[in-house]
């Protein structure tokens, strides 16, 4: 395993544990990976047996994507849009199951997007949502020494600065109950991958399983949630 794959484990790991029984719950699912950029879970997801398109709006990601797909000899179909135009391009009702990964953070309208996103999983589908989280965010400014930002970032009616949107707890799942959505499970992903030296996992044998071991017996758990770096939701 390579460093950056060593690395990405260790982020990824409990949103895999999450959404496996989604993926192996039996028969091939229509999977929409909403700004599922260069395709590091769509092409995951298709190796699993299952139909994934990817809509981004960003036309050398889909090239990354397409590369990606042929080198490990899976289908994805990538399509150009965004979630302003999702419906148009997908239509209604036509996923069991949409990744909605790192996207709703740089979108104008979060409610929208979640209304949007409602409309185009079939009924009992299921939406896979990763989120930048806001306690976090402010406390990476804070410790990086941007304090009149990490003050801005405290108050979610502050409009957000060039990262995007971030969110609660409370906010990310208060957003998706009103687009109509059930909550499913409420997981912090990477609540310390991000402030372990990647130079440790490089060097110290084992480091990578053991930090993913910590990271599942934590995911769950209310009092480590405001530490985590993402937020990972799964609603129906
Ligand atoms: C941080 S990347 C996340 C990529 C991927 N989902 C992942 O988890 O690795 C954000 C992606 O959202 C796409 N994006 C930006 N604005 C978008 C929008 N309005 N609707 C859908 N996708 C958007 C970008 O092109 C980019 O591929």
């Amino acid at each position: 395993m390579s460093a950056s794959e060593r690395r990405g484990s260790t982020r990824t790991a409990v949103v895999w544990d999450v959404l496996r029984p989604v993926l192996d719950g039996g028969g091939t699912l229509d999977v929409l990976d909403i700004g599922g950029g260069t395709g590091g879970f769509a092409v995951k997801v298709a190796e699993l047996g299952h139909r994934v398109s990817v809509v981004d709006p960003s036309p050398d990601a889909l090239a990354s994507l397409a590369r990606r797909a042929r080198e490990l000899g899976v289908e994805v179909e990538g399509q150009q849009g965004d979630l302003s135009s999702l419906l148009e391009v997908t239509g209604a009702d036509s996923a069991d199951l949409v990744l909605c990964h790192g996207v709703l953070e740089v979108v104008d309208d979060p409610a929208a997007a979640l209304v949007t996103i409602r409309e185009v999983l079939r009924p009992g589908g299921s939406l896979s949502l990763l989120v930048g989280q806001r306690h976090a965010a402010v406390i990476a400014r804070a410790m990086a020494g941007h304090f009149p930002q990490a003050l801005a970032m405290l108050d979610p009616a502050v409009a957000p600065g060039r990262s995007g949107h971030r969110f609660t707890h409370d906010e990310a799942t208060s957003l998706l109950v009103d687009a109509g959505f059930e909550i499913a499970g409420v997981h912090g992903i990477r609540v310390f991958a991000d402030l372990v030296p990647g130079s440790l996992l490089d060097l110290e044998p084992g480091s990578t399983a053991a930090l993913v071991e910590l990271e599942q017996a934590v995911a769950d758990r209310p009092e480590y949630l405001p530490l985590a770096t993402q937020l990972h939701v799964l609603a129906r």
